[in-house]
């Protein structure tokens, strides 16, 4: 039978749905969060698979270990398998600790912004202008920096290898990494390149960091960990490969544009250029995540932006680089723009 016009009016018409899931969407955060700071996923892992016995691993009350149980159940992070609880496959891959691809330090790895998001109206209404400076990695403390990195490199190391997939190394003597944090992309070229040498340019805390990453890995005859703010100090000279990852959205347009053109000036010629950044489409409108980290940036007022494909190409075309291109490297979360001096 035919609809009735109003019917298929009522159909189309918008509902609540979406912006209701939105704007409830930290009790989300909150609640995986949670699961990952009491080890829910690693207890079931390590056979707490009935709800009296993972509420017990996990030392809560009964009816707080059902709520939590039953949260995790209902964002199907775990699933029921039969009368046993079981992980969902990505919980399963990347939340279980102490297996290699545990990924838990980067779930909260924003954390420390928690509160800010709930009075994010009132930042924005701020007049200050924005500061260079970004306080969440400037005159950081050792603590601070090892969380942050422990977060960083846990999902770093994935895509440094992805890396590797993207660009062969293979006649590449120098690799220079900006603001390179543990050190995860030198660190996996470096164990797949014998002849490879590194050197990572980060900021004075993070430094002795980032080299504890590179001896954990054995590497400190072929990675060096450089002090160097990349908006200020001089780059090494002659490097063959460069790669700037995962800190686009930390500084405003000026800024990265004086970064990537003080790279090409010092790399070898032939050497190759990766930006890879959580950039927008060209035309500005999405991916949500990346408009997201510029976003973000709102939290510490700092010149940081969310910057398109579009623009990032024009800062390699502007400083020199030739041949440059986009690349999709993680989808709907990072582009890697690269071009050749
Ligand atoms: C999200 S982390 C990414 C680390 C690494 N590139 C990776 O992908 O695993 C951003 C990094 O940029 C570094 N960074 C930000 N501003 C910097 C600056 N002005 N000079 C040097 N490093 C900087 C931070 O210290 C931090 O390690």
């Amino acid at each position: 039978m035919a609809k009735s016009a109003g019917a298929a009016e009522r159909e189309q018409r918008p509902t609540t749905r979406r912006l209701q899931q939105m704007v409830r969407a930290y009790r989300e955060s909150g609640a995986l969060m949670a699961a990952v700071e009491l080890g829910l996923f690693t207890h079931i892992a390590g056979g707490a698979k009935d709800e009296a016995a993972l509420t017990r691993a996990m030392g809560l009350q009964p009816l707080h270990g059902e709520r939590i149980i039953v949260a995790m159940l209902g964002l199907g992070l775990i699933v029921r398998d039969g009368a046993k609880l079981a992980l969902a496959p990505d919980t399963e891959r990347f939340l279980v600790k102490g297996r290699p691809t545990y990924a838990g330090e980067w779930m909260l790895f924003t954390k420390p912004d928690w509160n800010e998001w709930g009075r994010l109206a009132d930042i924005l209404r701020e007049q200050a202008p924005p500061v260079l400076e970004n306080k969440t990695v400037a005159n950081i403390t050792i603590e601070e920096a090892r969380r942050y990195h422990r977060g960083t490199y846990s999902i770093g190391r994935g895509a440094g290898r992805l890396f590797l997939n993207h660009v062969d190394m293979t006649d590449k003597k120098l690799l220079m990494d900006i603001g390179g944090g543990s050190g995860a992309y030198c660190i996996e070229a470096c164990k797949r390149y014998p002849n490879l040498r590194a050197v990572v340019l980060e900021m004075p805390a993070v430094v002795p960091v980032t080299e504890e990453f590179i001896q954990e890995n054995g590497l400190t005859d072929r990675i060096e960990a450089r002090v160097c703010d990349f908006n200020v100090d001089p780059f090494p000279e002659g490097a063959d490969v460069a790669v700037m990852a995962s800190n686009l959205p930390m500084y405003g347009r000026e800024a990265i544009a004086a970064v990537v053109a003080k790279a090409h000036a010092a790399m070898a010629p032939g050497g190759s250029f990766h930006l890879i950044g959580e950039a927008l489409d060209a035309d500005r409108s999405g991916p949500a995540d990346p408009a997201m980290w510029g976003l973000a940036q709102a939290i510490n007022n700092t010149t940081g932006i969310a910057h398109s494909v579009a623009e990032v190409e024009g800062y390699l075309s502007d400083a020199g680089f030739k041949n440059v291109t986009t690349s999709e490297f993680i989808e709907g979360i990072l582009q890697r723009t690269a071009g050749v001096k």
